[in-house]
């Protein structure tokens, strides 16, 4: 049977008694974490967020008779005299570890049915389990750290942004869509058949209006909604450190992010060096083949097609006389690499999508995977490429469109499985320069590569309508260890830069009214120039907590498949309310 609080109120946290409160009363209140029956003597761990506390039992039969009933996460309240431990029950892991609470009044504030997992042991439990009972896991220490250290970090953000004169502004979350490339969720109109607000996929056009509104500098923590395949670091909503200003250039906003980035790895105790390196999107795509490059673990593409042009080696010749490329990379300390741990990697190289990889211990004379090349194009390769004796070089060929992307996969796929990537070391970079569109050969049409509200740059606006691939956009990427962490761009202002856009991209000018009339119409009412960016703050806590997923990171996350197992949302709805809001289930 719980008991009721009544008028006890806590004293301490379970992670705050030291020696210096000795012979002190406390109050202490939190789940039982452990129980170690000793006969006459009984322990219990007590939990709360703030860490552990051992209550000891002893000397009162009646109360030793109560906490023998204990079990792991009833919830309790124990009031005591804080007294050392016996030396050889001091725990010097725990904070708390040199002082006991000697039980006075012990009361049962809940129990608590058996728990699926165990809450104090970091046993393995499936993903799926842990996500229905969401609220057992949040009490493992693994969450309770990831959701502190995310707090930590708004809070952080907030005080940065504030310093420099940014209010904190909502935006609408019913509204209408805004394109970041994914789908929208929708939700229906009671009070108007058959129309639909959107849930933002993000704020953009409502952040581009707040400059327009002269608010001048704005941020804001926010939830984004997209309906999108799901990935370990993609849920359908997701959080935005959301930014923008007036009369903004690429620098400004990277000399205002660079000091909030340094910020937030001041709260895991990291000092991030800046300025932070800067990289055109052309040169990411060439030297690590992804326009999100991990940066910690140097093996840089390189063409070495001059090299094969004359070969004895067909494979190689023939891709180059088809037009193809000759491209590798080396890695560090390949050199001692095991014949097994090699054919992993050519293993690896084929699922990728590559027919063949060539490989090289760079000191050594030819083995069988290069019989056929000729020992001039081997050195001209392994020079190509800037390998030394301790590393392996790894060549493919193919088509040159290609060949670097692939590439970029198989230099992480072999980061990953030699453990090349240090998870202590940090790379973040700007990457610069994107093209404005990209075309797409299924639908016969560009897309905008950022989105359609991104500037081109000044000098290449011209080839707007003649040469529309070539032509550069004033957008800027963040990359952290191989993530994006944020994307960002100087904004069109001028109404008719921006139904320019619109055109090339195929969107009539009806259907852009019927879309963005009312930001079209916003844009011709003074527009500053304004630009911005957007942070991914689930990616970035999961890149200090060392998590591979987000899901990690957030209290109340949703499986690859857009459920919440907890509430089991999505679910099916009363068929009234279905009427009300006009529509009808084909299910
Ligand atoms: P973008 O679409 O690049 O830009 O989004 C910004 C950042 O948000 C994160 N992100 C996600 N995180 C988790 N789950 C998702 N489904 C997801 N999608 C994106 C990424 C990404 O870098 N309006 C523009 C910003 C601007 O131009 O100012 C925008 O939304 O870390």
């Amino acid at each position: 049977m719980a008991e009721q609080l009544g008028d006890w109120v806590r004293t301490h946290t379970c992670g705050a008694l030291r020696t210096a409160d000795l012979d002190t009363d406390a109050t202490l209140l939190g789940w039982v974490h452990r129980v170690r029956d000793l006969g006459g003597v009984l322990f219990i761990d007590i939990r709360d967020r703030e860490g552990v506390s051992q209550v000891v039992f002893r000397d009162n039969d009646e109360l030793l008779a109560q906490a023998k009933k204990l079990r792991p996460e009833f919830v309790v309240g124990v009031k005591g005299l804080v007294e050392s431990r016996s030396p050889e029950t001091v725990n010097p892991k725990l904070a708390t570890g040199d002082v006991e609470v000697l039980a006075r009044e012990l009361r049962l504030l809940n129990e608590a049915k058996t728990p699926p997992f165990q809450i104090a042991e970091d046993s393995p439990v499936s993903e799926d389990v842990r996500l229905k009972y969401r609220y057992l896991d949040l009490r493992r220490p693994r969450l309770q750290g990831n959701i502190g250290l995310r707090h930590k970090v708004a809070f952080a953000i907030r005080e940065q942004f504030n310093a420099k004169g940014f209010w904190e502004i909502e935006t609408p979350i019913l509204t209408k869509s805004t394109p970041e490339g994914a789908r929208d969720y929708l939700v229906p109109s009671r009070v108007h058949p058959g129309e639909f607000y959107a849930l933002p996929q993000s704020p953009q056009l409502f952040k581009q209006i707040l400059m327009i509104g002269g608010m001048d500098r704005y941020f804001q923590i926010t939830r984004c909604f997209r309906d999108e395949d799901l990935r370990a670091d993609r849920q359908p909503e997701f959080t935005q450190v959301d930014v923008e200003m007036a009369f903004a250039s690429p620098d400004l906003i990277y000399g205002l992010m660079e000091p909030v980035i340094q910020r937030i790895f001041a709260c895991i105790g990291k000092t991030l060096p800046a300025p932070f390196r800067r990289m055109p999107y052309a040169e990411a795509m060439a030297k690590y083949g992804s326009d999100k490059p991990d940066l910690r673990c140097g093996m840089e593409i390189h063409d070495v097609s001059a090299a094969f042009v004359d070969s004895e080696f067909r494979v190689f010749k023939q891709i180059i006389v088809d037009g193809g490329v000759i491209r590798g990379f080396a890695v560090p300390g390949g050199n001692k690499y095991t014949r097994n741990q090699i054919d992993g990697i050519v293993d690896q190289a084929k699922q990728i999508g590559f027919g063949g990889l060539i490989w090289v211990r760079p000191g050594e004379p030819p083995t069988s995977s290069v019989k056929a090349l000729s020992e001039g194009s081997l050195r001209a390769a392994i020079t190509g490429i800037g390998a030394t004796a301790d590393d392996l070089v790894l060549l493919a060929g193919g088509p040159a469109d290609n060949t670097s992307s692939l590439l970029g996969q198989l230099r992480l796929a072999v980061a990953k499985r030699e453990n090349l990537l240090d998870p202590e070391k940090y790379e973040v970079l700007w990457v610069t320069d994107f093209p404005l569109l990209e075309w797409s050969g299924e639908d016969g049409r560009w897309y905008a590569m950022h989105h359609p509200f991104t500037s081109p740059m000044d000098e290449d606006m011209d080839k707007l309508e003649s040469d529309p691939g070539s032509v550069r956009a004033k957008a800027y990427d963040l990359v952290l260890n191989g993530s994006e962490i944020g994307g960002g761009s100087i904004r069109i202002h001028s109404a008719e830069m921006q139904a320019r856009i619109f055109r090339r991209l195929g969107i009539s000018d009806e259907e852009a009214k019927s879309r963005f009339g009312f930001f079209l119409e916003a844009l011709e009412y003074g527009t500053p120039p304004h630009g911005g960016i957007a942070l991914g703050l689930d990616r970035i806590i999961a890149i200090l907590a060392n998590e591979a997923s987000i899901r990690e990171v957030i209290a109340f996350p949703k499986t690859a498949t857009a459920v919440d197992l907890m509430s089991d949302a999505p679910s099916t709805v009363d068929p009234k309310q279905l009427r009300e809001l006009h529509l009808k289930s084909s299910k």
